[in-house]
């Protein structure tokens, strides 16, 4: 197993370029489904999820060109409605193939994805939802499955404004006979992306950006062409990179917009923060200051940001208290940055974070994919040589993280392990 080897104690300084969206991107393949083809992706991640999900497309049927940043998906031929076990264990998204596959087909397999590291993340919305659409669900031998001749658009309220929920949800309806009326959609620019990318496949949807949604079905989709939107979790986190090591990181091409929250915690904790066009310029002015940072859904701090946050705040001059609201238990960073020295204490919900003078590089390890982040931006600026560990989680949504902040000054290697 691969770890990341980082000697820490560099200011980071240039400029870097973002790349696609990971969660973006699992949505508008998986979207494929819907249509007759071809769709033509870009801006695609070299990322194991998007592996993943290319190759649970390719076993239901789906033609699959992938040449570097660009994947062409020719859907015509589907036959297989079944997303199997050993897939959907290893990445919860493909749960967004129920959507599609049962709007297209009238029936679908789903694996149950099960339990996960930050939470229990059950679909039961994503399952009452297509139930009010006229779906008939069954839960059989660990599989979701689901059967409707033809799914009817109805109003549907979601209790939270779950991400992919509202995203399987959205893809239904546009299929569906009549009209679908969504409330308390989720906001995320993911979404967002989503429905400019249906609507140049001829779904008529109402309402994006907004929390309700009103969609109109069609008889059927045809393929079209989509750049993916700039990731702003990756960015975020190079944000954060240059911010905790007082440098100066400019990171370009990403929508500024879809940062709000975290540009306003930074300068919060002095940091300066400049937007200019597609670039964002974050400049680490002294020690960084407290916030009280509570994740929420969008425009709200993104959980996916709490652990680098976290991070930042470990070495601050004050006492900053970090809530997560999103997922119940995605705090497993506080215990490997305990061992780097950080004075952090759990209460429920909330991380009180008391900073100190530094961190002290320390092996740890990361049990999902943003606190892997957490613990690479610790290892920045703690002293001497940081270790992680089973970094195929941080694989799994940066691609070339090491390779970047290198690129930045910072000295990151990966190291092979020894199986
Ligand atoms: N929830 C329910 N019932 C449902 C669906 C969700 O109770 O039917 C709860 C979850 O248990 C959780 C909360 O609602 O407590 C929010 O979950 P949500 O469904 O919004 O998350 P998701 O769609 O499973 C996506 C991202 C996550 C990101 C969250 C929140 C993708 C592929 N994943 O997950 O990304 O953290 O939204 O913004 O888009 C990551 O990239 O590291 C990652 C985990």
């Amino acid at each position: 197993m691969d770890a990341l080897q980082i000697q820490g104690g560099n200011r980071l300084e240039g400029e870097v370029s973002v790349g696609g969206a990971k969660n973006a991107a699992l949505p508008l393949l998986a979207a494929s489904l819907l249509t007759d083809g071809p769709c033509v992706l870009g801006r695609v991640p070299a990322l194991a999820d998007i592996r993943t999900m290319l190759k649970l497309l390719a076993e239901l049927g789906v033609t699959v060109d992938h040449q570097g940043r660009r994947v062409t998906l020719q859907a015509d031929g589907v036959i297989h409605c079944e997303a199997p076990y050993d897939l959907v264990k290893t990445m919860r998204a493909s749960i967004l193939v129920l959507g599609p596959l049962l709007a297209r087909f009238g029936e679908v397999r789903v694996s149950l994805p099960g339990g996960c590291a930050i939470g229990a993340r059950p679909i039961d919305l994503h399952l009452d939802g297509l139930a009010h659409m006229g779906a008939e669900i069954a839960i059989e031998h660990g599989y979701v499955v689901a059967r409707a001749k033809r799914l009817k658009g109805c109003r549907y309220y979601l209790k939270f404004p779950t991400v992919t929920g509202t995203m399987n949800l959205m893809m239904a309806a546009t299929l569906a006979d009549g009209v679908t009326v969504l409330e308390n959609v989720a906001c995320e620019p993911e979404v967002t992306d989503l429905i400019t990318f249906l609507t140049a496949c001829g779904a008529q949807i109402e309402g994006a950006g907004s929390d309700r949604l009103v969609i109109e079905g069609v008889a059927r989709l045809h393929g079209a062409q989509h750049d993916m939107i700039a990731d702003r979790i990756e960015a975020g986190t190079l944000m954060l990179a240059g911010a905790i090591t007082l440098g100066d990181v400019t990171v370009t091409d990403v929508v500024p917009a879809h940062l709000e929250a975290l540009i306003q915690q930074l300068r919060e904790t002095g940091a300066q923060v400049d937007v200019d066009g597609d670039r964002i310029r974050t400049r680490g002015t002294g020690r960084p200051g407290s916030v009280d940072a509570r994740t929420l859904p969008h425009p709200g701090f993104p959980t996916d940001l709490q652990a680098q946050m976290m991070a930042l705040m470990t070495v601050s001059d004050r006492v900053s208290i970090i809530t997560e609201t999103i997922f119940e238990s995605r705090f497993t960073h506080v215990a490997e940055l305990q061992r780097m020295g950080a004075d952090i204490r759990l209460e429920g919900q909330n991380a009180i974070i008391r900073g100190v003078d530094r961190l002290s590089g320390a092996e740890v390890m990361a049990t999902d994919l943003r606190a892997s982040a957490g613990l690479v931006l610790a290892g920045l600026v703690a002293d001497g040589e940081t270790w992680i560990r089973r970094i195929y989680h941080l694989d799994r949504g940066y691609e070339q993280l090491e390779g970047k902040l290198n690129s930045l000054g910072a000295k990151v290697s990966r190291v092979k392990a020894a199986s």
